[in-house]
């Protein structure tokens, strides 16, 4: 009989926390969710798995904490998904932004390596660590250029995994991930917000949404399809990282356009451009190119933009007419 794989998440209350969780399962492997102390216990998300996987307390700010979960746990392979991920928060919190999303890679990437150094690491990297794109598209070579903390912090994150990586010769890969969205989205982030926003207009609840600049072009995935490659990336011979995207780039405007048809609704007439919301300084275009991950881990993207934006859309459309 083969030792089940136990798989630690950081993070598991999140977007990809869920979905990672809940694909993880279905691979056979044990499950441990790490969760912060807070006044209250966010664990909508995990709705469908809670009775199957084991919630243990830790926190990325704190490394004792996660030199006993690693200890307690035991897992083979750590998924550090955890951070301050939302990047207009992180000008008015840089200093926990660099803390927790920063800082608090290298307290884990050290709880692994002193309790047991062939633990196999995940790291969650971003494709705003691209910034100021400095190539059309973006690859595992394309030079950083951060343009917020938290894309600062994010590059911290980035190379002190390639770094332990190097140093103690862990198996620790970073995942550079592009935008991936879905229903269980935050409804801060941009795709939510519209989605949200354009079920109750529908339902006569709401009749604009304040958006900032519409003319940010994003590659947008689906979180489902996203988190497969994680696990792609700690279970081949050799740690190395990955550009994960679909290789199609889309605007704001063009997520609000098909959004709001779906809805039988007219973009134009709903959504008004809001000062508040835009950034101090902007990534304008990102677009990945996932050569490497199609070819060496056999991944790729299932669901369309226009799919993904339909399937956000028509999920707050059923939420919100359950609710009236
Ligand atoms: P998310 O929904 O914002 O989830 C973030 C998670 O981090 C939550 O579970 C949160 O717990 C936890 N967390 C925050 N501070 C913590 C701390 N000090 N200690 C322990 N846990 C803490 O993010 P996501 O969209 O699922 O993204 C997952 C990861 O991928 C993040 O690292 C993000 O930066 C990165 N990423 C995301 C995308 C994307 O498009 N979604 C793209 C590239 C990279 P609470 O519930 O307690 O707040
Ligand atoms: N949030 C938000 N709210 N964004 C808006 C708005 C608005 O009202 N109006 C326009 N935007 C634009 C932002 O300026 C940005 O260019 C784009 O929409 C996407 O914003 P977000 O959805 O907040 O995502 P993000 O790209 O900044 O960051 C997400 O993706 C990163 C990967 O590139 C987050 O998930 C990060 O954690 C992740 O690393």
């Amino acid at each position: 009989m083969t030792t089940p794989k136990r798989a630690l998440i950081t993070g598991i209350t999140g977007q990809d926390g869920s979905y990672l969780a809940e694909f993880l399962l279905q691979n056979g492997y044990e499950v441990a969710g790490m969760v912060r102390r807070t006044s209250g216990l966010n664990l909508e998300r995990l709705g469908g798995v809670l009775d199957r996987i084991k919630i243990v307390s830790g926190d990325l700010l704190d490394v004792a904490s996660l030199v006993d979960v690693v200890k307690n746990f035991a897992p083979t392979e750590v998924y550090n998904l955890a951070a301050q991920s939302f990047v207009t928060t992180s000008w008015n919190q840089p200093e926990f932004t660099a803390d927790v999303t920063a800082l608090g890679v290298t307290r884990l990437l050290d709880a692994v390596r002193i309790v047991n150094p062939e633990v196999r690491f995940y790291q969650a990297s971003s494709s705003e660590m691209f910034g100021k794109v400095r190539e059309v598209p973006q690859n595992e070579l394309t030079p950083f250029h951060p343009r917020s903390p938290y894309g600062v912090a994010k590059v911290y994150g980035h190379w002190i995994t390639v770094n332990y990586r190097e140093s103690f010769d862990m198996y620790a890969c970073s995942g550079i991930l592009f935008n991936h969205e879905s229903p269980r989205r935050g409804l801060e982030f941009v795709t939510r917000k519209i989605s949200h926003q354009v079920a109750r207009i529908k339902f006569g609840l709401a009749k604009e949404l304040r958006l900032g600049n519409l003319d940010a072009k994003r590659d947008w995935g689906f979180a489902g399809d996203y988190v497969k490659a994680m696990w792609l990336m700690l279970n081949q011979d050799r740690p190395e990282d990955y550009v994960i995207a679909t290789g199609e780039t889309h605007s704001v405007r063009e997520f609000c356009e098909i959004a709001f048809a779906r809805a039988g609704l007219n973009y134009e007439n709903h959504v008004i451009v809001d000062e508040q919301f835009f950034r101090p300084a902007e990534v304008d275009l990102l677009i990945g190119d996932p050569k490497k991950a199609n070819d060496g881990l056999g991944w790729k993207t299932e669901v369309s933009f226009v799919e993904l934006v339909e399937m956000m859309v028509d999920s707050d459309i059923k939420d919100c007419s359950g609710r009236l």
